[in-house]
Parts: structure tokens; C-alpha cells; sequence
């Protein structure tokens, strides 16, 4: 074959090819094919200052990671999503299709090209500063320096007090909290509470409690192991309950009073979708409820809470509740595989609208499903999550509200993995009861509802635990 022969082989070939990549719809590019997916599913987190530790807005930050993007999405691991797709349709669902995964497995096979850059969609513009939402005010709490060696490897948790600012009575419409370190912040909440007089500002408070050489809460006296109940769950009494000595109750105590936290895959408490606000009078105080980690590295944090504010009162009120289990009694067995708590029941006592669930458990959490009971017996399963991971504590935003009749119930299952099995449980060989340290356990279905502005909210609903709202 001479050259020319040879030549005009070759040009037939590159040319087949650019068809039939064409026919394709061409090969696959950051700027035209994956940019679009990241901004839509994935920017939310990873861009400056948000939760993510790496950036995917541009192809210059995004391209170091194009493999383990690959990866990542294949496994599901990224985004991350536990609703079980069966159940309900959620706003902030940013889970892929297996198209979008395909694309990215394309684009990194096919060599992470750039593409033309006037191919990509007009950049979206986030708000500044790693804020999910821009603030109309921020309250800024105080810094808190979490040693690299701290004397001992459990800082509890602690409260803070500062105030508001506010001469008038104001309505709020979503809630953000943004730690600076969130390498060393396990969860901060905020919660709006009335100004007392012996309020101290601007310090923390902490109980130091007595805890054993794995750093769970020791009780004052032994517990007291009960019989199995008659559904064989073999329940047990923690012994501090008998002794009359208060229980250690997390956040949990007054969920009633709508508590924004951040924690790992959630940090904006958005109450505009449901044309709601919270209204918090004049001269409250905002309370921290604050948990660090340490990590072996020092570092220094500085909270903040973005809040944006209504103009007018809102028409409905929201509520956010999660009390669920008495903790005096709450107790997983040393190496049960599926221990199922008692369910939690909830009973709506007028008629509400349902618009986020977060299901919360601690590192031997294994699922968690809530179902409405309505009045008429018909059940309806809203949210299954089926494989709880306790690294990510997601809330569920659905797409649209559920109607909720006065006198339907929710009724909250779950289970634990107390065995060998469970690759994040410290200990099976213990008793695993109700409390704060994530190596303690709790259970604690959040959701969020909202009322008309004439129904009284205090009135709107009854969690297990706390019998008449606030208590
Ligand atoms: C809800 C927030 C959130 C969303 C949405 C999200 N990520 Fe992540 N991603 C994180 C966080 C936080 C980390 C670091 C912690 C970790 O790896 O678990 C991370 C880590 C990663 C990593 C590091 C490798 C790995 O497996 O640990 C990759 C790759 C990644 N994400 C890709 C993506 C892609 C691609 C998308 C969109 C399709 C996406 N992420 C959406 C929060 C998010």
C-alpha cells in the first residue's frame, strides 16, 4: 500500500469515527455533559466554604477528581440518598440517573476532556461565603478552640447562650447554621428561648459527666436488667431512672421548639417552600447546642446563623418535633442483630400539613420508616430508609405536602445493629442505652409540620414523650 493509499484509509477511518460520535451526540465533555449534572446534583455541597471538601465548580478544580467521581457515583455513593425510592417524591432528591451516571463514566473513560467552554451552561450563582441560602442577618456565636490533644477525648456537649438583637417581634423564614471547622464540628442547633434573668451570655456551659473506659455515660448505680417483655424484645431499665436521677436527654427534651441544626448533609432549616415562618419575639435569646469532635488537629471555630425574615406574619406555623422514646427504659442488648425499639407514635391533634422527616440514630442505627395512620385505618409509608448511615444526616424535603387530617398518627419503626456484624459499632459486647455520645444511642424521628395560623401550636400535636407539649 502506498502513502497515498494508506493516507486516504486513514482519513476515511477518522472520518467513520466522527460520525458515528456525532450519531453519539458527540464525544462526552465537562463543559457540555457533566458540568450541567454537577451543578444540579452536586454543587450544592461541594463549592468553597459548603460542606464538601473539594470544589466542582470549574473543570481546573473538578478534574483531579474525575476518577473518583467515576467512582463515587457508580458505588451511589455520591450523592448522598437513603430514601427508599418506592416512597414519596422529595425536592432536594439530588440522587443520579443512570443516564448521568453513565455520562461521567463516559466523560472519565474517554479521557476527562474539557470541551469547548463556551459549551457550558452559565455558572449559578451561589450565594457567598458557603451560604445555602444569603442571609437577610447573621448572628455570629462565639469561637471555641478544640485542642489537637485535648486532656481527655470527649468534649461534651455544650450549651451557649447570646442574643438575638431583636426589639420587635419577627418572623422567620429559614434557618442556617455554618460552623467554620466543620472537620471538628459534629453538630451545632440553635434554638430561639425567652431571656431570663439569670441568663449568662456568651459562655459555655457543660456537664462534665462520669463516663468508663469507653466513654459512655455511667449511670450513678447499676442497672437493673428487667425480664423480656412479653414480645421478647427483653427490655432493660437504666438504673438511673430507678435512682429518681435525671436522664441525660440530648436536644431532644424540647424538639417542640423548632431546633435548626447543621450536621453532616444538612445545615438550612428552609420554611419559604411552605409559606411558613417561625415567630420569635422580641428580646429571646438564641441557645447553642454545641458538639466537637476532636480530630488530632487543632482548630478554631466560629459558628454562625443565617436567618432570613418575613415581612408580614405568615399564614401557617411551623412545627418541628422528634421526642420520641423515654430514655429511662431505652435499651439495646449486648449483640442483638435487629432490635427494634418501641414504635414511636405521634398523634396529630388538629389538621397539619407534613413537609420533612430526618430520621435520627446513632452509630448502630440500621433503618427507620414512617408511616401516617389517617383516621379511616388506610396506612401511608412516607419515608423508608432502609439502609440508615449515621455519617449522613440527611432530612427529606417532600416535593409536595401531605395532607394530615386531625387524629392520624405517625408511627415511626426502626432497628439496630448491636452485633459484630456492624462495622461502626465500638462494643457489641455492651447494653447500649439512650444518650448523647454517638457510641450511646438515641431514636429520634424528626419531621416538620405545619398549621394554620389559627390553630394553636402548642395544641398541634402529641409526640411520646412529652404528654402535653413542651414538657
Ligand atoms: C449533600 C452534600 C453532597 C452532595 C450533594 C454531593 N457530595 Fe460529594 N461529598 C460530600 C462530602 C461532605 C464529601 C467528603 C466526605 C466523604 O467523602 O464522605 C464528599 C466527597 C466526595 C468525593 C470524594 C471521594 C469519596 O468517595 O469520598 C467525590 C468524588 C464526590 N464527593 C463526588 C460527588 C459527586 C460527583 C456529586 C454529584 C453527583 C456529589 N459528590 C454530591 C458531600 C456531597
Amino acid at each position: 500500500m502506498g502513502t497515498r493509499a494508506w493516507f486516504a484509509g486513514s482519513v476515511a477511518a477518522v472520518l467513520l469515527m466522527c460520525v458515528e460520535a456525532s450519531a453519539a451526540g458527540g464525544a462526552v465533555t465537562f463543559s457540555k455533559d457533566v458540568l450541567p449534572i454537577l451543578q444540579k446534583n452536586c454543587q450544592a455541597c461541594h463549592r468553597p466554604g459548603n460542606i464538601a471538601p473539594m470544589s466542582f465548580l470549574s473543570y481546573e478544580t473538578a478534574r483531579p477528581w474525575a476518577k473518583a467521581m467515576k467512582a463515587a457515583v457508580v458505588t451511589r455513593k455520591m450523592p448522598p440518598w437513603f430514601a427508599d425510592p418506592q416512597y414519596g417524591h422529595f425536592s432536594n432528591d439530588r440522587s443520579l440517573k443512570q443516564e448521568e451516571i453513565d455520562t461521567i463514566v463516559r466523560w472519565v473513560d474517554g479521557g476527562a476532556q474539557q470541551g469547548d467552554p463556551n459549551d457550558a451552561p452559565p455558572p449559578i450563582q451561589w450565594p457567598e461565603n458557603g451560604w445555602t441560602t444569603k442571609p437577610d442577618m447573621v448572628i455570629k456565636g462565639i469561637p471555641y478552640t478544640v485542642q489537637a490533644a485535648p486532656n481527655k477525648n470527649v468534649i461534651e456537649w455544650m450549651t451557649l447562650v447570646t442574643p438575638t438583637g431583636f426589639t420587635k417581634d419577627t418572623w422567620i423564614t429559614s434557618v442556617e447554621v455554618k460552623p467554620s471547622e466543620l472537620a471538628v464540628t459534629h453538630h451545632i442547633c440553635v434554638s430561639f428561648v425567652p431571656h431570663r434573668p439569670d441568663t449568662v451570655y456568651n459562655t459555655f456551659l457543660w456537664v462534665d459527666k462520669q463516663r468508663d473506659e469507653i466513654g459512655a455515660e455511667v449511670a450513678p448505680s447499676a442497672r437493673k436488667i428487667l425480664a423480656p417483655t412479653p414480645d421478647g424484645r427483653g427490655r432493660e431499665l437504666a438504673g438511673r431512672a430507678a435512682e429518681g436521677v435525671s436522664p441525660n436527654t440530648g436536644t431532644n427534651t424540647n424538639a417542640e421548639q423548632n431546633i435548626s441544626c447543621y450536621v453532616p448533609g444538612r445545615s438550612l432549616s428552609d420554611f419559604r417552600p411552605y409559606k411558613a415562618a417561625l415567630l420569635v419575639p422580641a428580646g429571646y435569646d438564641v441557645s447553642w447546642n454545641i458538639h466537637y469532635t476532636p480530630n488530632g488537629a487543632a482548630a478554631t471555630d466560629v459558628p454562625e446563623v443565617g436567618l432570613t425574615i418575613a415581612k408580614e406574619q405568615p399564614q401557617r406555623y411551623l412545627i418541628e418535633t422528634g421526642n420520641s422514646v423515654d430514655p429511662t427504659t431505652f435499651a439495646i442488648p449486648a449483640n442483638a442483630a435487629n432490635y427494634a425499639p418501641e414504635p414511636a407514635v405521634f398523634t396529630f391533634l388538629a389538621d397539619a400539613e407534613l413537609h420533612w422527616m430526618s430520621p435520627h440514630m446513632h452509630v448502630r442505627g440500621k433503618d427507620m420508616k414512617y408511616t401516617l395512620v389517617f383516621p379511616d385505618g388506610k396506612e401511608q409509608v412516607v419515608l423508608n430508609v432502609p439502609r440508615y448511615d449515621f455519617n449522613w444526616q440527611l432530612g427529606y424535603d417532600l416535593a409536595q405536602p401531605i395532607k394530615v387530617p386531625k387524629g392520624t398518627k405517625m408511627v415511626v419503626t426502626g432497628h439496630y445493629d448491636n452485633s459484630a456484624n456492624n462495622k461502626f459499632n465500638p462494643d457489641p459486647n455492651r447494653t447500649v442505652y439512650f444518650g448523647n455520645m454517638t457510641w450511646e444511642e438515641m431514636f429520634t424521628p424528626f419531621f416538620a409540620i405545619t398549621v394554620d395560623k389559627s390553630v394553636d401550636p402548642k395544641k398541634a400535636i402529641k409526640s411520646p414523650r412529652n404528654i402535653d407539649n413542651g414538657a
